[in-house]
Parts: C-alpha cells; sequence; structure tokens
C-alpha cells in the first residue's frame, strides 16, 4: 500500500470511492452520504487545505484524511468558538488546523493506516494548533479514540451537541508540529 498527498482535485476527481470509504468507515446510509457530497466539495477550497489517501497495490482506495485552517464564519469553527471557553479560544482557534474527516475501511483498520494519514496530514501544516471532534465512545474500545490518545490530543470539549445530531462529540485538541 501507499500513502500520497491529494490536491484539491484530487479529492473531487476521487469523490465516489471517498464516500465509499466514510461509509464503510462511519456505517452511514448511501442517502446520508449523498449529502455529504457537496459539503466535501465545498471544503476543497479553503486555506491551508490538506488531504491525504492510502491506496492498496491495485490503485484502491483504503482510507483517505483531510484538514484545513479553520476560521470564523466557517460552520464548525463558530460551534466550536461559541462553546469552548472564552479564555481558551484564542488558545485554540486563533491558529488552528481542523482535521475534518479521517477513514480508512474497516477491512485495512488495525495497520498503521490511520496513523500514518494523520502524521502525513499535520507535516506540512504551518498551523500551531489541531483540533477535530469524534462522537463520544469508550475510550478503551474505539480505534478513533485510542489513535487520537496515542496521539497527544487533550479534552477540548466533552459531551458536545452540534445542532441537527443527537450524538454526544468531544472536540479533542493537540499542538503542532507533532514534535512539541
Ligand atoms: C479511526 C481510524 C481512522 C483509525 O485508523 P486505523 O488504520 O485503524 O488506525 P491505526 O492502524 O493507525 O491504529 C489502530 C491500531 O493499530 C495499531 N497498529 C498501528 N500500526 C500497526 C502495525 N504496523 N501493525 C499492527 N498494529 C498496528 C495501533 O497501535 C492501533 O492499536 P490500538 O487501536 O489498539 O491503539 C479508523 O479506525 C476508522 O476509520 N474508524 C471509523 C471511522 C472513524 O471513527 N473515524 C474518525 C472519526 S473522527
Amino acid at each position: 500500500m501507499r500513502l500520497v498527498h491529494w490536491c484539491a482535485a484530487d479529492l473531487l476527481h476521487h469523490m465516489d470511492d471517498v464516500l465509499d470509504v466514510y461509509g464503510e468507515a462511519m456505517g452511514y446510509s448511501p442517502d446520508l452520504l449523498q449529502t455529504r457530497r457537496g459539503y466535501i466539495a465545498s471544503h476543497v477550497n479553503r486555506a491551508s487545505f490538506t488531504a491525504v489517501a492510502t491506496l492498496d497495490d491495485a490503485g484502491r482506495l483504503l482510507g483517505f484524511g483531510y484538514g484545513y485552517r479553520s476560521r470564523p464564519g466557517q460552520w464548525w469553527h463558530d460551534q466550536v468558538r461559541n462553546a469552548v471557553r472564552r479564555d481558551e479560544r484564542h488558545h485554540w482557534l486563533a491558529d488552528c488546523f481542523e482535521v475534518v474527516e479521517l477513514h480508512v475501511r474497516p477491512a485495512a483498520q488495525g495497520r498503521g493506516v490511520g496513523g500514518r494519514q494523520l502524521t502525513a496530514l499535520f507535516a506540512p501544516t504551518v498551523e500551531s494548533r489541531t483540533l477535530l471532534s469524534t462522537p463520544e465512545a469508550d475510550e478503551s474500545t474505539s480505534r478513533a479514540w485510542r489513535l487520537y490518545r496515542r496521539f497527544g490530543f487533550v479534552d477540548v470539549l466533552r459531551h458536545f451537541r452540534f445542532p441537527g445530531d443527537n450524538r454526544p462529540f468531544a472536540v479533542l485538541g493537540r499542538q503542532l508540529p507533532l514534535s512539541t
């Protein structure tokens, strides 16, 4: 397998495969996935957009991840900013790279793909902080939670409800670069 960096056009070109991986990893229905198509396409022109993909030897997409600079006026940024303690807002959000999506096909999980994707996603970033949100789950059994903890992510918000989604989420953050 190999890991590659994608530009905006690459991600748009592979959108069907991206949605397929996303759906398998999250267990989302085809209908829900179609609503994500436009949402993902609208992200690729944002500042500091960075995307990575993992392909198997036959060129099939095994996983992907992307993020961008988190800025006021973006829906996720504004939700998180309003919920974070006032005295922590500048620290986390003034110079922040948001990890928007990170997914690996279930059959390819547990072999280091997610970790390599996360490392590669941060390699070109210039921001001094990173944030992501993930559904609340048992930290000891959830692959995503174990991965983020292994990478040194700390709690920024817990049991947070984004409008329109009744699942509780955690917002986790870390300093960048990874070596700090
Ligand atoms: C979260 C996710 C992206 C992680 O990807 P992954 O490829 O499974 O992650 P990794 O393989 O790097 O790490 C998972 C495990 O494999 C282990 N591992 C890493 N490299 C390994 C290797 N070479 N050999 C064996 N095991 C290895 C890790 O130690 C880790 O073990 P742990 O889960 O017991 O801590 C993936 O599981 C996923 O897509 N989950 C569903 C969607 C999701 O929750 N996405 C995040 C939403 S915010």
